[in-house]
């Protein structure tokens, strides 16, 4: 191993070495008749001849490596598998091209095929011995990997925020483009609030289709991610949340300091509580007696004003609009909870499954849990209906999870009501105290967007 290791060093080493030499060529003659016929010509130069074996020596690996179909989202994963990670403390791990780990070569890519990954094909190349027709793509280039998809809010919003994050440590670079996979196969287009969100952050971004022919493709320069927030630390998630929610405002022309204190004729803190309904998949099954259990306990709170939305005819800014505007947002769980991140931080939440969750869904339910913490918010807990038909066969938990996954979320009218009335009072005293202590200086603060 040890002289293997130590002789491609050397062959590299002589390769940098005959480089320098082209280099020095290239700055030795200014006469570009004289550069174009040793460029050109396929002649006995040592110089040449070592180009054309670099470029013939260039490895092609396929995208999605099937070895690691086991472990696809752990380690490396098996996209692009070759390829070790850069692990900085705190941050969701990524790839760079080109840099002192990739020895300054350039990512390439024969990416085109949608439907297996396996097909698709990159490589690393150094900028002087780019394989046969390369098209170099200029300009830093986003290539975002996930398991999962970019047009759902939440799974497209674990694959974007890294970029956000990398960005922000980087002088707020904006991309050229973006690059979408999905287990190794192209995808054209994100969700439409997830390109939204990404268009508030960091303006409009070609989706790359690589249609300039066939290619390959190589990035001038690329960040690579695919674990999703990765090993990405709190703090840093708070901060990605924080500009994201700055960013988003702005974009939909709202002060992206938020409402700042809001007060009733009489000076009590207002307190705004959102139902964010869904229709068909968990939706409530009896929409109206839920809300009217809301309705009745916030007419009990002095400054309480309540507000039922339907999350899927929302406008991406009209969301954005919404969840500014709340501080209680109580909704099934589902995807159109990833908008709590539009609300002023410490905003609560309250969520409701449907039967079935609780045994079969594993960790997997916690997610919105997780991102309250991540975004800067309280969740205040969640009800699992209990009532329901039962599954077929209950020692299957994948196959139960599927009978109850997009099941309707019934109520309890008790529960209900005392578990508001518990919330609101929580809300009420924060506001109170934030009222007296006048954040307003606060606010001010977070007016103005990191990045
Ligand atoms: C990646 O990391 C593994 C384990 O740390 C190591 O054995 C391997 O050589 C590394 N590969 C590259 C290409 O750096
Ligand atoms: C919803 O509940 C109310 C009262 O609890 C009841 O009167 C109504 O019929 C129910 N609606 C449906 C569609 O079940
Ligand atoms: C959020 O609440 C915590 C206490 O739970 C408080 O220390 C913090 O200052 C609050 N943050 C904001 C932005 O109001
Ligand atoms: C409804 O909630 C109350 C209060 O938590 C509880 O005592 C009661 O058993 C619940 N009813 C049903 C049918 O689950």
């Amino acid at each position: 191993m040890g002289n293997i290791a130590k002789s491609s060093a050397q062959l590299i080493s002589s390769f940098l070495f005959l480089f320098g030499i082209i280099i020095l060529f290239h700055i030795k003659s200014p006469s570009s008749e004289f550069s174009s016929t040793w460029v050109f010509s396929r002649s006995n130069n040592p110089v040449d001849t070592m180009v054309e074996k670099l470029r013939d020596s260039i490895t092609w690996l396929p995208l999605k490596d099937l070895r690691f179909v086991d472990s696809a989202m752990t380690g490396h994963t098996w996209f692009m598998s070759s390829l070790n990670d850069t692990h900085e403390e705190n941050e969701a791990e990524h790839l760079y091209f080109p840099s002192e780990k990739s020895k300054n070569r350039l990512l390439c890519i024969k990416g085109k095929n949608t439907n297996d990954g396996t097909k698709n094909s990159y490589a690393l190349a150094w900028p002087e011995s780019l394989p046969e027709s390369a098209i170099v793509l200029k300009g830093l280039t986003f290539v975002s990997y996930t398991y999962y998809n970019h047009q759902n809010l939440w799974h497209g919003l674990c694959a974007t925020a890294p970029f956000v994050r990398w960005a922000m440590k980087n002088q707020c670079l904006k991309p050229t483009r973006w690059v979408l996979f999905h287990w190794g196969e192209l995808r054209f287009k994100m969700g439409s609030w997830v390109s939204n969100i990404m268009k508030a952050n960091f303006g409009e971004i070609k989706v790359e289709g690589f249609d300039q022919g066939d290619g390959p493709y190589c990035f001038e320069k690329a960040v690579v991610m695919r674990h999703d927030l990765g090993s990405m630390g709190m703090e840093n998630k708070l901060k990605v949340f924080d500009l994201l929610r700055c960013k988003a405002r702005n974009f939909c022309g709202i002060n992206s300091g938020g409402r700042g204190i809001e007060v009733n004729e009489k000076g009590v803190p207002i307190i705004r509580l959102t139902l964010l309904m869904r229709r068909n998949s968990r939706s409530f099954k009896n929409a109206s007696s839920v809300t009217d259990i809301f309705a009745k306990e916030c007419e009990r709170v002095e400054g309480c004003v309540i507000n039922v939305v339907q999350s899927d005819d929302l406008s991406f800014c009209d969301q954005v609009k919404v969840m500014t505007n709340t501080d209680i947002v109580a909704s099934p769980h589902g995807a159109q909870l990833t908008n709590m991140l539009f609300m002023d931080r410490n905003s609560s939440i309250m969520e409701f499954f449907p039967k079935g969750w609780l045994e079969h869904a594993g960790i997997g339910q916690y997610a919105l849990h997780w991102m309250a913490d991540q975004s800067g918010m309280k969740h205040r807990g969640a009800w699992w209906d209990p009532i329901g038909d039962d599954c077929p066969s209950p020692n299957d938990d994948l196959h139960c999870f599927l009978f109850h996954k997009d099941g309707k979320v019934g109520h309890n009218a008790t529960f209900f009501a005392e578990w508001t009335e518990k919330v609101l009072d929580q809300v009420r005293l924060i506001k109170l105290e934030q009222a007296t202590r006048n954040q307003v200086k606060n606010q001010f603060k977070l007016d103005i967007c990191v990045c």
